[in-house]
């Protein structure tokens, strides 16, 4: 039987301040009516202001290693989806090799916005199809909230933080990721951005001022584009696949939107049971959001053996992408 990268083992980890809708309507024009409807959302997760990523995302890539019961030394590869590290250099991702003993791992980050997991996912597969290593570690993490302008409610409102993990590891198929496809379109770069604290507009006051240092989101115009391009590109990983959304026992979405976690749900013909929305606790927490999601599903015992996982994102680039498992 062919060889295939299985997820061996899940983990999360995400901040213990909760912020809720109530809260925000102290801090902005907005209401618990507003951001529910629109968004679903009902509280997320705010990391301290001495609280960076690593150690959310180490802890959820200790969980994952402690799930599937696989010692740190055996990750040959530890990849971190994120755009929101520690610092612009080394890779976040080094701490946390460090941070977690994982000695024999090669490190870095990946940049691919929302769709950063699937992304990283699709590399790591790679390198166990090839060969290289026993065991890979995918983390998915992020803390928007040191991005978010707390005075434009058009994002405050929408963007959290958290972090998820997943341990692949080579098995045999039936088993493991089936299929993935990735895509980007950097014609619409400007519709989810943090202009500000790169080489374009390096840091400097003049650039605090024209308050180029916090994201910004062109919602509406990315919502429709993120409705299409998600169904697209799960019925591209299903088609090959060979199978159906009938098939599938659990959609696990990134969570931006509740509204377009149902609409995409509802033109693949799945109803609301099978798509995972977990959205009204954790806001939109970017490449943490499905494997935080995945670990919910996984640890409430909701997943079982030979289960169809349906996993698809769109975000940042923009980027979509889309991985199919068989559990
Ligand atoms: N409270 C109250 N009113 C608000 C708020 C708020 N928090 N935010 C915006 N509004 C107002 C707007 O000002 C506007 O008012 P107007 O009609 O008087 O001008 C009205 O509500 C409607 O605004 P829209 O932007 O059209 O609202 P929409 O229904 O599109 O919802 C949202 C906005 C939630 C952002 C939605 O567009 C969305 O989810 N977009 C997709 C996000 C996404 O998928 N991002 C990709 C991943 S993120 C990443 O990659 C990091």
């Amino acid at each position: 039987m062919s060889i295939s990268a299985i997820l061996s083992g899940t983990g999360r980890s995400v901040p213990d301040r909760i912020l809720t809708n109530a809260d925000l309507e102290k801090i902005v024009d907005t209401s618990d009516e507003w951001i529910t409807t629109r968004t679903g959302i009902k509280e997320r997760r705010i990391a301290a202001a001495d609280e960076a990523l690593s150690k959310f995302a180490s802890q959820a890539g200790r969980r994952a290693l402690e799930a599937a019961g696989v010692a740190a030394e055996d990750v040959g590869l530890l990849v971190l989806a994120t755009v929101t590290p520690d610092m612009p250099i080394p890779a976040t991702a080094c701490k946390i090799q460090h941070d977690l003993g994982c000695v024999n791992a090669c490190a870095f980050d990946l940049a691919a916005g929302c769709s950063g997991f699937i992304y990283a996912q699709s590399v790591a597969k790679q390198f166990l199809l090839s060969g290289r290593c026993e065991h890979t570690l995918v983390i998915g993490a992020e803390l928007l909230s040191k991005y978010i302008d707390w005075t434009d409610r058009t994002t405050c409102v929408i963007f959290a933080d958290g972090a998820g993990a997943v341990l692949l590891s080579r098995g045999r198929l039936p088993r493991g990721v089936l299929t993935s496809a990735m895509h980007s379109d950097g014609s619409m770069v400007d519709f989810i951005s943090i202009p500000g604290g790169g080489t374009l507009h390096p840091p400097s006051q003049e650039m605090i001022d024209e308050r180029l240092h916090f994201i910004r989101m062109k919602g509406n115009e990315t919502f429709k584009m993120a409705v299409r391009c998600i169904e697209e590109v799960c019925r591209e990983v299903l088609d090959q696949a060979e199978l159906t959304p009938d098939d599938v026992d659990w959609f696990i979405p990134h969570q931006a939107n509740a509204r377009i976690i149902t609409a995409v749900g509802k033109r693949l013909g799945m109803n609301d049971d099978r798509c995972y929305i977990n959205i009204d606790r954790y806001g939109n927490t970017s490449s943490a959001s499905i494997p935080i999601a995945l670990d919910e599903v996984v640890r409430d015992g909701k997943i079982e053996p030979g289960h169809i996982v349906l996993m698809a994102a769109f975000g940042a680039g923009l980027t979509w992408a889309a991985s199919v498992a068989r559990w």
